[in-house]
């Protein structure tokens, strides 16, 4: 049996993160340039957000450029701003009623690319039937850096006393603060580390690592870590009689 015809479609995850991982080792085992590794594994994000789509995934969350990705060579950052703008296609989230958003500080992106995206963001801003959020010049220090700058600076000025600071105040000031934390983490090409994505997001995110370069992440691949998370039982710091004893009470 497929793991498509063993998932339980009652439990499937509402948010999935990715770290879309071995493009380059992809492209190179071929004997092609890393580039072309990056246009294949824009490919299996397209085929990935129909997919999740279609199982009724309601968010995915893929990272895409990281802050630490500027300090790649000028000729790979460059293809990859290029593809960018290429793949941003206003027509494919319209079409399938899916919300296009970017987390990230987008200031540093090449002119073209922000307007390009902008104007995805502001078209596609009332689509329900899920939302593609695409981290770029994104990480999570950056991210937590920028929120704690934001909320000490209110302090200051008198807007929030330091006193009804809590987690949800932190998470009201991150880029993510429009959607669930995800469910589950999914990273691709063999890496098990986070690499300064979604930390704060993911305290309690069920995280599946897969050997799978990204560009061959097919639906299967993506039904089998569903799977996996559907075996796992998540307690969110309780016992497992707790839990049980919620379920049973659902
Ligand atoms: C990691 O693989 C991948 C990236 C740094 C870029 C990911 C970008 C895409 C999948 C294209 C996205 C396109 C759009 C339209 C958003 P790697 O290069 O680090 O691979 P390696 O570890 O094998 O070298």
């Amino acid at each position: 049996m497929t793991y498509k015809e063993q998932l339980d479609y009652s439990r499937i995850p509402q948010h999935i993160a990715i770290i879309m991982d071995g493009n380059g080792r992809w492209a190179k085992n071929k004997g092609k340039r890393r580039g072309e590794g990056h246009i294949a594994g824009a490919s299996a994000l397209h085929d990935t957000m129909m997919n999740a789509s279609k199982l009724g995934v309601k968010y995915v969350t893929v990272y895409a450029f990281s802050t630490e990705n500027w300090t790649r060579p000028d000729e790979e950052v460059n293809g990859l701003m290029a593809l960018l703008f290429e793949k941003l296609d206003l027509g494919i989230f319209m079409d399938n009623d899916i919300r296009f958003c970017v987390i990230g500080d987008t200031d540093r992106l090449p002119e073209k690319v922000r307007e390009r995206m902008n104007k995805c963001i502001d078209l596609s801003a009332n689509n329900k039937r899920g939302t593609l959020t695409v981290a770029l010049s994104y990480s999570s220090k950056w991210e937590i850096t920028r929120a704690a700058k934001c909320i000490a600076l209110k302090v200051q000025q008198g807007e929030l006393d330091v006193n009804a600071i809590t987690d949800q105040t932190i998470d009201e000031h991150l880029c993510t603060s429009f959607m669930p934390d995800p469910d589950l983490l999914i990273r691709t090409g063999g890496e098990t580390r986070m690499s300064n994505y979604l930390l704060w997001q993911c305290a309690y995110t069920e995280l599946y690592f897969c050997d799978t370069y990204w560009p061959d992440f097919d639906e299967e691949a993506l039904c089998k870590a569903i799977y996996t998370f559907q075996q796992r039982e998540r307690r969110f710091g309780k016992t497992s009689e707790q839990v049980a004893e919620e379920n049973d009470n659902k």
